[in-house]
């Protein structure tokens, strides 16, 4: 069985390990959604990573609905995003962008007052980031069938713009709550149309979506991550395995890069749920490399990988806190912390400052 410091190839994307970033949302952009210089830093200290999955990325206005996260719908956000993946790159990394609509959860505010899209007229539970601070959901509008073709244009333009960027390919979040999701799982997805009811109808946006990300990145720099378990943004399916199953056969036979599940963790504060994890079933639907994420340690990660339900993992919290995360994972090395207060904030603080075990040795040997 490999090891997690063994390489293993994603598609067209050489990793020189198994221990993957997973996409992580840090509002260090600007208003306008540009990504700005500090983020070049922070995704160069993590890129020993086998590979960085970027924060969630809007593909276009209607799609974000977060506070200073960034997108890749214009030129100037295209342009920005050059020199963080240079800079990745420059360090011997690999970086895919994580493409994002946001879906019902998107707040008005962000819309100039228009309702959110989504697969049906539904009302996310909760409450929305805003500029103006946590707000209730405004309830979602159904997306036409006469607007998918824009949609379509919408991730392609991204995709276009991400490879322009010099991203090594993208990831569609199709994952906790938000666009696809909302069209997967028969909790937010009421239409009675040809994308609703069943689950090939429920499956047909999704492959649509990636055959139109594929055609413009090629299928091998193509990535999807889902959320099959429990219950996400309030998005919840009543029979998973029947829906995510045929969508993960469809993906391998579209012969994507790689699939990344998040399944809750064993303390069940992701996605809490008594179903069953799916992962195991789309194991043996999915004949292409499976990443899986949630609450992994160096330990739980290889015990995956030995007992073959996964390929390789992708770590959160712990890469957040821990850019030589590889590293110390090697080392059986303690970890930092991940400090939550500085998740989204905005400037260098919990995010450029986080100690590498060369750092703190550095600053040990000073102070002796
Ligand atoms: C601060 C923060 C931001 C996140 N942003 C995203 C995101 O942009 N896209 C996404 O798919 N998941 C996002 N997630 C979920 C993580 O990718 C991951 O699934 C989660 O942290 C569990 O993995 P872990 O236990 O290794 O931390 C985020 C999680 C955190 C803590």
């Amino acid at each position: 069985m490999p090891s997690l410091f063994d390489p293993i190839r994603l598609g067209a994307i050489a990793a020189p390990n198994r221990i993957l970033m997973a996409p992580l949302t840090r509002g260090r952009a600007t208003r306008e959604h540009v990504p700005t210089a500090i983020m070049a830093d922070y995704y160069a200290q993590r890129a020993s990573a086998g590979l960085i999955i970027s924060e969630a990325t809007g593909i276009s206005r209607e799609g974000l609905g977060w506070p200073y996260a960034p997108g890749l719908w214009t030129d100037e956000q295209t342009e920005a995003w050059r020199p963080v993946t240079q800079a990745v790159h420059d360090t011997g990394g690999r970086i895919v962008a994580q493409l994002w609509h946001m879906g019902r959860i998107v707040h008005p505010d962000f819309l100039g007052g228009d309702r959110p899209v989504s697969s049906s007229a539904t009302t996310a539970p909760g409450q929305a980031h805003t500029y103006a601070g946590k707000q209730p959901y405004a309830e979602s509008r159904p997306l036409g069938i006469d607007e998918i073709p824009r949609l379509l244009d919408d991730y392609a333009r991204a995709t276009k713009n991400a490879l322009a960027a010099g991203f090594d390919g993208v990831q569609l979040h199709a994952a906790n709550g938000y666009l696809i999701d909302q069209f997967l799982r028969d909790g937010a997805n009421k239409r009675s149309d040809r994308y609703g009811g069943s689950p090939e109808n429920r499956i047909r946006l999704l492959v649509e979506v990636v055959e139109r990300i594929a055609s413009v990145a090629g299928a091998d720099r193509t990535a999807v991550r889902f959320s099959p378990n429990g219950d996400t943004q309030g998005v919840i399916d009543s029979d998973p395995e029947s829906v995510f199953v045929p969508a993960a056969r469809a993906l391998g036979q579209i012969g994507i890069a790689f699939l990344e599940l998040r399944e809750p963790g064993p303390d069940g504060t992701f996605g809490s749920t008594a179903q069953p994890k799916v992962s195991p079933a789309i194991r043996q639907a999915f004949d292409r490399p499976l990443v899986l994420n949630q609450d992994f340690s160096g330990a739980t990660a290889q015990a995956a990988l030995d007992s073959g339900l996964a390929d390789a993992i992708a770590f959160g919290r712990p890469f957040l806190a821990n850019p030589d995360l590889p590293e110390r994972l090697r080392r059986a090395a303690p970890l930092n912390p991940d400090v939550a207060a500085t998740w989204y904030s905005r400037g260098p603080e919990g995010y450029l400052d986080y100690p590498t075990l060369e750092s703190e040795e550095e600053e040990a040997e000073a102070a002796e």
